[in-house]
Parts: structure tokens; sequence; C-alpha cells
């Protein structure tokens, strides 16, 4: 089939939005924030990834509105007023929490408390880690790229920053390689379905 986009994303037969089903599997960005009171903000965004490697940079889509207002994300405001961000890495024994991130709370409201998340204190930037993934990423926001608006007038936008520090489990170290196994990530699929791993294997590059 073949279906264009200008009326949506859920063309017969399909009865949701088949579009986050298109692109995948797609890494999870678990982004804690800091508001400019101080209060630790924490949300996974699918629409997230790795953009360049010298210097690293990474961007996360804080898209639509808070549920039932007209009020930016949380994730945006807050990176926006205080210019720092963390990444944290979603694992498959993570993924409870991290669903838990994904309610619209009031932003007084700690969400790494709010999931039983312990933060551990970053070294470059304010905003805290989540202390039970192995892999995270201190950035520097770097700035705010406006996607075109949804068609019921809600922003899309793409939050670019700058890596400037990187923690790394030891337990995930092996043979001066990150040993995938060992950090067991969770991917985000279609609707709400989640996967894990699958075979790992090497390709030779032709030059
Ligand atoms: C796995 C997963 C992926 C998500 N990806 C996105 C995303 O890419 N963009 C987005 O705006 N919301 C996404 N959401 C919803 C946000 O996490 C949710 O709106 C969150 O509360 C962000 O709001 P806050 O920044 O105000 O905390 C996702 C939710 C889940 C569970």
């Amino acid at each position: 089939m073949f279906f264009e986009t200008k009326n949506g994303m859920k063309p017969p037969p399909f009865k949701r939005s088949v579009y986050t089903a298109l692109v995948l599997p797609r890494p999870i960005g678990w982004i804690s924030t800091l508001s400019k009171g101080g209060i630790i903000n924490l949300a996974p965004f699918s629409f997230f990834n790795a953009v360049s490697g010298d210097p690293p940079c990474v961007i996360y889509c804080p898209n639509g509105w808070k549920t039932g207002l007209k009020e930016a994300k949380d994730s945006l405001v807050n990176v926006e007023e205080t210019g720092e961000f963390v990444f944290s890495i979603c694992t498959f024994e993570l993924r409870e929490q991290m669903n838990k991130t994904s309610a619209h709370v009031p932003s007084s409201v700690d969400e790494m408390a709010l999931a039983g998340l312990e933060a551990a204190d970053c070294k470059l930037v304010a905003p805290p880690r989540v202390k039970a993934s192995p892999i995270a990423l201190e950035c520097k926001y770097l700035q705010t790229v406006k996607l075109p608006e949804s068609r019921d007038k809600s922003p899309n936008n793409i939050v670019l920053g700058q890596v400037i520090g990187v923690h790394i489990s030891d337990e995930v170290i092996v043979d001066g390689m990150i040993d995938v196994r060992k950090v067991n990530p969770l991917s985000r699929l279609g609707y709400l379905d989640y996967a894990t791993l699958g075979d790992v294997f090497s390709i030779n590059r032709p030059d």
C-alpha cells in the first residue's frame, strides 16, 4: 500500500497511528533536567538519537503539550531555562520505572523519586543521572529546532545537545569494549511494544 501523510498516519486498515511502527527499533532517551527551582524531571523520549561523534551530540524531541493543557513539556521548558540535560540508558530491568516517568505530573513533582529511582550526582552538569542505569551522558544544551506544528497546532521540537561527560559502569566494560549483553538496552517499537537485543553479529566494512 501507499498513503500520503497529509491526513495523518492512520489510513485504513490501520486502527492506530502506524508511524512509530515504521522507524524501528528506536533507542529510548531517558532525559533528566532540573527546573529553575531545582526539581528533577525525568521522561523517556523515543524520538531520540546520537547524531554526531566528534563532538558527540544527541537530540531528543519533546513534542506536543502536557496532557490536557496548552503548556510545553517540562523537558523542553527546563532545558531552555537551565541549559543542561542528562541521558541515562534505559535497560530491560528499568522498563517499569521508565514507563512511570512518562506520566504527566505537575512540574513540582520529583519524577526520579516518583518512579522509585535513586538519583546519582553528575560531574559537570546539575541534573542527576539515574543511578541504576549503566550508561549516562552529561549534556550541554545547544539549541531547539522548531519543526512544523501538528495538525492540531501543537508544537514539535528537536532539542540538540553536546555530550560533555560520560559515565559507564565498570560492570559493562569487558576487554576494553562495551558488552551490550550486560547493558541489556530496551528499545521502542510501535504501539505499546518494546524489544530487547536479538542476535548480535559483526560485518566488516568494504573499505
Ligand atoms: C517509551 C516512551 C517514549 C516516548 N517518546 C516520546 C517522544 O519522543 N516525544 C515526546 O514528546 N513524548 C514522548 N513520550 C511521552 C513523554 O515521556 C511524556 O510526555 C513525558 O511526560 C514528558 O513530559 P515532561 O517533559 O513534561 O515530563 C514517550 C513515552 C514513552 C513511554
